[in-house]
């Protein structure tokens, strides 16, 4: 089978100029014109490549070599290619392109699918346009409902609805969600975005689970006022309530008993952010994770109490906006051993582990067997311009990954 590697990383940086901030940094947010552009680029590449097409309501892209019995469940594969703020190119980008010359590889063996193998460009894994990850899978999955989806509103205040209609997506939303036996199995391939692999000199890892996510939006009320006229004992200052929610984020995750729980307040917005003012408003964003569903609650619980008690002292008003509590997701064996036997057979070296990002492995999981194949970034770096995967370790996993879909689609 020839994976032609050239071709590949070439189309992986022509994407990565579709791209709101300047290189070697690519901002692509949901529905923009970046992202738009981006996205028409990858169906003339799908097109070429004799796949069919098909997007969603909410932008889903499918691309569908047909197998010689199309009436079967379809065998998945693929991932997302919005990119966060000043990310780098690797990050879902790998799972889309990658998996679409994987399919070329099968094509150019002359390979003839049982099944139908098909490609997905998730809409928005990443939550940087209306706050929650996995949107298109949570909506493929059903685990969110069109009435869920339609609550959603930008930072702009502009709805889902309208921004994807704007965007030349129409349709209801309660379309998105796939009917039962659809896809018989689902894997995705990705950079590990953390540092094992490249610790221990491994060109694979096979995820057997993928960690439970959680994020809300704490918002502070304070009373602004006059940073030299207000004296202390008047104050009630919304940023001071914020840091103490934020330093017991990071305690409550530290106390958990387990080294795989996770807190980070990633958004910290402080109203109206001059020096000499009071803040009066603040909005925090939290995200706390764990590979153990309850564990990951009573962190989550833990800091729900601490918002509580510490607005109270402060004289602070506060409301609390759910975005999402995740279970986590177990792999399915068969797709785990379909991975493993591809590598075996190509003498690639792998561990399995666990992943601690979430991907929209997540919600697929939910639909059918399901698992990820992860390769090595540099340092183990994302989610940032520098972020590094090397060629030969992208051909390895596209190469394991074809032969996997070859196994899944016989
Ligand atoms: C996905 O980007 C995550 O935050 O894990
Ligand atoms: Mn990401
Ligand atoms: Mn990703
Ligand atoms: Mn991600």
């Amino acid at each position: 089978m020839n994976v032609d590697i050239q071709r590949l990383m070439g189309e992986i940086e022509r994407l990565a100029t579709f791209s709101d901030a300047p290189a070697p940094a690519v901002t692509r947010v949901l529905y923009t014109p970046t992202d738009l552009a981006a996205r028409a680029y990858l169906k003339s590449l799908f097109a070429e490549a004799d796949l069919e097409l098909r997007e969603d309501a909410l932008g889903n892209l499918f691309a569908r070599w047909v197998g010689a019995e199309p009436d079967l469940p379809a065998v998945g594969t693929g991932s997302h290619t919005d990119a966060i703020p000043h990310a780098g190119r690797y990050d879902g980008v790998v799972g889309v392109l990658g998996g679409l010359e994987a399919i070329r590889a099968l094509q150019a063996a002359r390979f003839r699918p049982r099944r139908s193998i098909e490609l997905l460009m998730f809409t928005s894994e990443e939550p940087t346009r209306f706050g929650i990850g996995c949107l298109g899978s949570r909506a493929l999955c059903g685990a969110w409902t069109a009435e869920m989806l339609g609550r959603l509103r930008d930072s702009e205040g502009k709805s889902l609805d309208q921004a994807r209609t704007e965007a030349g997506f129409s349709g209801g939303l309660e379309t998105v969600r796939l009917p039962e036996n659809y896809y018989s199995a689902f894997v995705e391939l990705h950079i590990e975005q953390g540092p094992l692999l490249e610790q221990e000199n491994l060109p694979l890892g096979i995820v057997t689970a993928i960690a439970a996510p959680a994020s809300l939006i704490v918002r502070l009320s304070g009373q602004g006022g006059h940073a030299g006229t207000v004296l202390m004992p008047d104050r009630r200052d919304a940023l001071l309530a914020g840091a103490e929610i934020a330093l017991e984020v990071d305690r409550a995750a530290r106390a958990s008993g387990a080294p795989d729980t996770v807190g980070t307040t990633g958004i910290f917005k402080v109203h109206p952010g001059a020096i000499n003012s009071i803040p009066s408003r603040v909005e925090l964003g939290i995200d706390i994770r764990d590979i153990d569903g309850s564990r990951r609650d009573a962190v989550v619980s833990r800091v729900v109490a601490a918002v509580g008690e510490i607005c109270e002292r402060r004289g602070i008003g506060y409301e609390i906006e759910w975005m999402n509590a995740d279970p986590p997701a177990q792999s399915g064996e068969e797709v785990v051993r379909a991975l493993e036997a591809s590598a075996q057979e190509l003498g690639l070296p792998y561990r399995k582990m666990v992943s601690r990002a979430y991907h929209d492995s997540l919600f697929m999981a939910r639909l059918c067997p399901t698992a990820m194949l992860f390769i090595p970034c540099k340092n183990g770096w994302s989610h940032r311009p520098d972020e590094y995967a090397s060629p030969e370790h992208i051909e390895q996993g596209v190469r394991v990954l074809a032969r996997t879909l070859a196994r899944l689609a016989e």
